[in-house]
């Protein structure tokens, strides 16, 4: 394998097929690994592979990112240029009953990854934070600018995390990170714990739907092609150190350090009964609604400023939720025939 490759990390999974797919389409050569984790159906996870597998600049290789030893080897053997790293435990209310996935993905695994870039010399890595690192916030647009030391879940504090151990490891060793907070991604090939996905495999179904907090949240829902489109940009951007820095007065999205952060959002908060609406349409039939009340780790509403991001690649993402929508809907009946 040549030194041009682009490891992907969680390719098996939602975000990662997108990426991997995208760079694959732009002439890049990609290696993903991943652990098809029964987090979600892995029938899903290995047919997403079975599409990327048509490509011959794809090559995988299964492995469990919180094993020290082999990710190392894995490293060591194929000197990544770029690592787009997407692997982790995903999910709000998983992490109130299983708290030690997230630690041994969303920590273990993300040390794992840095300490792979550390020694073999990766020309950027491209991280997945969350929207979630906002926690109890509620100023918005939700900013990079802001303070996010106020997580309401474990998913969010160890996405929090991640940016604090790249800062540290982009200070110590040089190593350009550049960190995403993505805004409840959604799309072909999506996620089966996800809203869009519950929602509209129930309104097919003639099934109840859930709607938490009595249908008042709101979600900056970000369309997945827009996601893979802003990373495809971002990787051959390496983050470098913010000459206007201060530490009298730090920036908390930059720094002395080859270190950023960005908000992946669409800038459009959509109420979920409007959500449903959109569902209902696409779909063409009625939902049955039970209304349930707020969950814990929840939080009421995401909107991102996306600014930063704009003005760093020439892009943010736009897709309208109709149509982001309509796109997931044609998928779903198109991949199980319904
Ligand atoms: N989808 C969203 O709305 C959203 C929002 C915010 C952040 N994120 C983050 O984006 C990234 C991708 O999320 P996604 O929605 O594609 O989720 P996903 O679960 O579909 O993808 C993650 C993939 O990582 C793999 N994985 C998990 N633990 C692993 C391990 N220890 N070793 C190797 N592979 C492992 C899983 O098998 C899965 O295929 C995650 O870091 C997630 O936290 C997603």
């Amino acid at each position: 394998m040549s030194r041009e490759d682009i490891l992907v990390t969680g390719a098996a999974g939602f975000i990662g097929f997108h990426v991997a797919s995208r760079l694959l389409e732009s002439g890049r050569s990609v290696l993903g690994i991943d652990n098809l984790n029964d987090y979600y159906d892995p029938a899903l996870k290995t047919a997403r592979l079975a599409s990327l597998a048509q490509h011959p600049e794809f090559r995988f290789v299964e492995l469990d990112i919180a094993d020290r030893a082999a990710t190392a080897a894995l490293f060591a053997e194929h000197r990544f240029s770029r690592v787009v790293h997407l692997a982790a435990q995903p999910g709000v209310r998983r992490s109130l009953s299983d708290p030690h996935a997230y630690v041994d993905a969303n920590i273990t695994g993300f040390l794992d990854i840095l300490e792979g870039c550390r020694h073999n010399d990766c020309g950027h890595l491209v991280y997945a934070s969350s929207s979630s690192v906002y926690g109890a916030n509620t100023g918005m647009p939700f900013s990079t600018e802001q303070n996010v030391d106020h997580p309401v879940s474990l998913y969010g504090a160890t996405k929090k995390a991640n940016e604090l151990m790249a800062h540290a490891y982009a200070h110590l060793f040089g190593i350009p990170c550049t960190g995403l907070r993505f805004f409840t991604v959604y799309g072909p090939w999506g996620r089966p714990d996800m809203a869009i996905w519950l929602f509209t495999a129930a309104i097919v179904a003639g099934k109840p739907i859930r709607l938490f907090n009595e249908g008042d949240m709101q979600r900056d829902f970000t369309y997945v092609g827009d996601v893979a489109e802003a990373i495809v940009r971002l990787i051959d951007t390496p983050a470098a150190a913010d000459p206007a820095w201060s530490s009298e007065k730090p920036d908390p999205a930059s720094g002395a350090a080859p270190w950023r952060i960005y908000n992946i959002g669409n800038h459009t908060p959509i109420d979920l009964r409007t959500l449903v609406r959109v569902i209902e349409d696409a779909v063409g039939k009625k939902a049955i609604v039970e209304l349930m009340p707020m969950q814990p780790g929840d939080v009421h509403a995401t909107y991102a400023d996306v600014e930063a991001l704009s003005a760093a690649v020439g892009f943010a993402p736009r897709t309208p939720i109709e149509v982001g929508v309509g796109h997931f809907v044609k998928w779903y009946r198109e991949h199980y025939h319904v």
